[in-house]
């Protein structure tokens, strides 16, 4: 074995989490207060909801260098802003879609409902990604490749247009 096969370090996954305030967020203090281990490899952002997260925040923390992106927010029907984790799930759906066409694995973006008082679910959620992660190994993407996904993310929906008295 050569000194540089040695002294090679096995690959860490960087993974970028954004979590809800009121919920995911919650529990992360949660599972730390009561000492929960779990893998070191997640950077967390707080949003205040996970309706708030805009698709281009996932591209960017890949874009930046992120391995993987994992985004927690309140169960279906909990959310403190009614309906933010509906949209943010509609969004990330398509989201998924857009990635999967780039040849970006699923396993490296992942959204999970988390409450408060799920500090356990913290540190499997977090140990799962940060597993499927490190087997994938470093995403490597090629510069310009989310430039397309950005673009298409930006554009208006495209409108319907339905006249009077007629039914889609
Ligand atoms: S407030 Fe938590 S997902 Fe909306």
């Amino acid at each position: 074995m050569s000194d540089n096969e040695s002294t090679r370090k096995p690959f860490e996954p960087k993974i970028v989490a954004f979590f809800c305030n009121w919920c995911t967020y919650t529990a992360a203090d949660l599972a730390g207060t009561a000492r929960m281990k779990y893998q070191p490899n997640v950077r967390v952002v707080r949003i205040m909801c996970s309706g708030r997260l805009d698709p281009q925040f996932v591209l960017a923390a890949l874009r930046e260098g992120a391995d993987g992106v994992l985004v927690g927010g309140c169960h279906p029907g909990d959310c403190h802003y009614q309906e933010g984790n509906y949209k943010a799930l509609r969004r990330f759906t398509l989201l998924k879609k857009l990635l999967a066409s780039l040849g970006i694995e699923s396993e490296r973006v992942r959204m999970e409902w988390i409450a408060a008082s799920e500090g356990d679910k913290v540190r499997t959620t977090i140990n799962e990604i940060t597993e499927a992660v490190r087997r994938l190994g470093p995403l490597r993407l090629e510069p310009r490749a989310l430039e397309g996904v950005k673009k298409s993310l930006s554009e208006p929906a495209p409108t319907v247009e339905v006249a009077q008295g007629e039914s889609i």
